[in-house]
């Protein structure tokens, strides 16, 4: 099993990507901890994890909220002694069109995708620190490498922010053994697209080359790889996951 012995936080765990991600871990050995912004939303979840007999907490944690976030950290290093993975998932988007765009729309956006992403960063990585290993992996979006009108303004230019701070946690973390590498899916079926009429969702597949939307369970596969020790020369990159909808 590759997560053996870790223990790893998911922030946004209660649907999509994060709970594929959390479900994943749990079945490669690591210990789990799932957060979220409302704790009943971890209902499903919780009785999957408890099903697989993997230990796991969950807390209510909103990932702009410092306090929730020190107080999961704290309880989670005194429960478990320390954390090896942080997986920054939790994301939203707020679209409109660009010029037509509130300014509170815009702000939200970078709140929970760019601010939560620091403070859930800077929470997690004194521990790092502290035990000269860590594994961060945040999800970004294609929409941050080639912009996009339909996600919004705001989550484009939130989630091109996400990569350089995730290249910028690899340089501040390399000296103490902490690698920071960013998940950039392309069109996940997940309920973040589920909103997209059925027309939107077609012009996608025509233009993805393996002609279908992607599954949570396949950007999971992605954040397993770079948590695990065999990633351990790996940092600061930004590996897509998209169905070949975009080649460098
Ligand atoms: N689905 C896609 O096509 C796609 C594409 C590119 C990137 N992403 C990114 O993948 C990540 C997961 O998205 P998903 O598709 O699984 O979406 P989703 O909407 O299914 O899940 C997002 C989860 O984040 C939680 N969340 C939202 N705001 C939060 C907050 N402030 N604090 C804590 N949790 C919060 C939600 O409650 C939800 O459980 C997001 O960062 C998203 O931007 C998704």
């Amino acid at each position: 099993m590759r997560l053996e012995g870790k223990v790893s936080i998911v922030t946004g765990a209660a649907q999509g990507i994060g709970k594929a991600t959390a479900l994943k871990f749990a079945a490669e050995g690591s210990k789990v901890v799932i957060c979220d912004v409302r704790l009943g939303s971890m209902d499903e979840i919780s009785s999957e994890l408890k099903e697989m007999n993997a230990e796991f907490l969950a807390y209510e944690v909103n990932v702009v909220n410092r306090d929730q976030i020190k107080t999961m950290v704290d309880d989670v290093v005194s429960r478990w002694g320390k954390i090896d993975v942080l997986v920054n998932n939790a994301g939203i988007t707020a679209d409109n069109q660009l010029i037509k765009m509130p300014e509170e729309d815009f702000d939200k956006v970078i709140d929970v995708n760019l601010k939560g992403t620091f403070l859930m960063g800077q929470g997690v990585m004194k521990e790092m620190v502290k035990n000269r290993y860590g594994r961060i992996i945040n999800i970004g979006s294609i929409a941050g490498e080639i912009g996009s009108v339909l996600s919004g303004a705001n989550y484009a230019a939130s989630k091109g922010g996400v990569f350089a701070l995730t290249k910028t946690m690899a340089r501040y973390g390399a000296p103490y053994n902490i690698t920071a590498n960013c998940i950039s899916p392309g069109h996940i079926d997940t309920h973040m697209t589920s909103v997209w009429s059925k027309g939107e969702k077609n012009a996608f597949i025509n233009n993805i080359p393996l002609k279908r939307l992607g599954k949570p369970e396949e950007v999971a596969w992605g954040i397993l790889l770079l948590a695990s020790d065999e990633a351990s020369f790996v940092t600061g990159v930004i590996l897509d996951i998209n169905g070949g909808i975009l080649m460098k």
